[in-house]
């Protein structure tokens, strides 16, 4: 019996020892090394001591003017302008095809459509609860005549009492919403002949 003892203080010590690992240590633990836990730093948002390495004392400097972070640059061409040479590009650079509509609705639908409603007349859920706000119709005449270019600068800057969607929409998102635009537009000034002759007695 008398063997077993120190036994059993080993385990009850280790497994004290070991418990000891899983407690959360608050207080500054004893180094016997200085290991590479200690070195100089600064703090994020801090302010440094000495102004001797850079004029301004803030430890988080302000990136150099005019720096574009890598894939942030947005040249000045047509598909990120819908300008071309001052004037409005007549027709979107960007080629149709059924992805680009599909985009287009998927967007159209999340972000123009509160206002301007998923058939583009203007009577969303927006208007109806703000009356004085009321949103252009985007298929009336005057904006069928208008080129690609000015939809692009109106979804990019915003206009009147409508606000700038180009923090949502990229460039290519934005074409797609005007090419979604134009079949809003074509659905609703369709005529009889734009359906197919075979279907055409359906729908009188
Ligand atoms: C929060 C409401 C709101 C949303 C969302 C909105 N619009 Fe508008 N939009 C308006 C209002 C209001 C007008 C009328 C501006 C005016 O002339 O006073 C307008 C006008 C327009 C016009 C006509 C500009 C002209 O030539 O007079 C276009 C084109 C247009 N919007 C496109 C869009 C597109 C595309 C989207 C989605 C990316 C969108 N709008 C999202 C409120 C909105």
């Amino acid at each position: 019996m008398t063997c077993k003892k120190p036994a059993l203080f080993t385990t009850l010590a280790l497994v004290g020892v070991l418990s000891g690992c899983s407690t959360v240590q608050r207080d500054t633990p004893l180094q016997v090394w200085d290991d590479m836990k200690h070195q100089p730093k600064f703090k994020a948002q801090s302010e440094m001591e000495e102004s001797n390495v850079f004029a301004y004392r803030r430890v988080t400097q302000r990136p150099v003017e005019d720096t574009v972070a890598r894939g942030h640059l947005r040249e000045e061409t047509p598909l990120n302008t819908g300008l071309d040479k001052g004037m409005y590009l007549g027709k979107s650079p960007v080629p149709l095809t059924k992805d680009v509509l599909v985009l287009g609705q998927t967007k159209f639908n999340i972000y123009c459509s509160p206002c301007h409603d998923q058939s583009g007349m203007g009577k969303g859920i927006v208007p109806t609860r703000v009356p004085a706000w009321q949103p252009a119709n985007l298929t009336e005449d005057r904006i069928v005549q208008e080129p690609d270019g000015e939809i692009f600068d109106v979804i990019t800057h915003g206009r009147n009492t409508m606000t700038p969607y180009n923090y949502f929409l990229t460039p290519e998102d934005r074409w797609a919403v005007i090419a979604y635009v134009r079949v809003l537009q074509r659905a609703a000034h369709g005529k009889l002949e734009d359906v197919p002759a075979e279907e055409r007695a359906s729908l009188k």
